[in-house]
């Protein structure tokens, strides 16, 4: 099977995903939209998000022709995807039922946290995730959530680390440090680029749990399913597109992804 997988978030945090997926499924071709120019969507009403991540989908669908999307995006997937589950005729991955997932399993006193946009986390996505992926584990888990504006912003920058980014994260993560959790879900794909902060705020015993590598092992087993994954040794073509200035996407990018990420192309709405 040669079409694509889809990819998009609103900025760079998706690539965390990506950097997941095509390290489990590297024969996999790739289109990864980050839309730089509309970020961030975290502070943003849920109706735009919805918009903006139905014009992505289309495209991907549409322009690239790709088999299946992921959606690396909390924010987005806290603002709803059942109109792209019934718009479109590909398999539609999110992130946070994988992350609900892998922090329930993670979590040994069953105290997790999830920290997140604004959106996400007044939306109650993670509420009601954690809930299902608690009864579907058979545990009990217990949910202390936070809000951490901000945090993307300094990640669009380039700035990951250093007192700035310190002060902040102290800050915002005072609640949860004080709340006894044994594992803190990382409920933004662009929070791992902040992960040496956040562990040192919130102490050693605490676990920082990502969905990207949960949300590869989900997409690998539904496209086996679905004999959609493509078999071969070759690794897969990868391309990268902005909707935001292209030669800052390709140059940060590159330095938060590695040299996969050589060149980026302009995704036109
Ligand atoms: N990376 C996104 C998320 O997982 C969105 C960040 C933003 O644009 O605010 O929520």
């Amino acid at each position: 099977m040669e079409r694509p997988i889809g990819i998009f978030d609103s900025g760079f945090g998706g690539l965390t995903v990506a950097r997941a997926l095509i390290d489990l499924m590297p024969a996999e071709d790739y289109v990864y939209i980050g839309d730089t120019g509309r970020y961030p969507y975290g502070s943003k009403p849920l109706d735009d998000v919805r918009g903006y991540a139905s014009e992505l989908a289309h495209s991907l669908v549409d322009d690239f022709n790709v088999k299946a999307i992921v959606v690396a995006c909390n924010t987005a997937t806290a603002a709803g995807l059942d109109h792209l589950r019934s718009e479109l005729a590909v398999p539609i991955f999110d992130v946070v039922g994988p992350g609900a997932s892998a922090v329930v399993r993670a979590s040994r006193s069953g105290k997790v946290g999830v920290i997140g946009t604004v959106g996400t986390i007044s939306s109650g996505a993670y509420v009601h995730a954690v809930e299902s992926a608690a009864t579907a584990h058979a545990v009990a888990a217990e949910l202390s959530s936070a809000a951490c504006p901000g945090f993307v912003e300094f990640v669009e920058r380039g700035q990951l680390s250093g007192d700035e980014v310190m002060v902040l994260a102290e800050r915002l993560l005072a609640p949860l440090a004080g709340a006894e959790i044994d594992t803190l879900l990382l409920g933004c794909t662009h929070y791992p680029f902040l992960a040496r902060t956040i562990g040192e705020v919130m102490g050693p015993e605490v676990v920082l749990v990502s969905s990207a590598d949960e949300t590869a092992f989900a997409v690998r087993q539904r496209l086996t399913e679905m004999e959609l994954l493509r078999a071969s040794d070759e690794v897969g073509a990868r391309r990268f597109l902005s909707s935001g200035d292209v030669e800052v996407f390709r140059e940060l990018g590159s330095t938060l992804f590695g040299s996969d990420l050589v060149a980026a192309e302009r995704w036109k709405r």
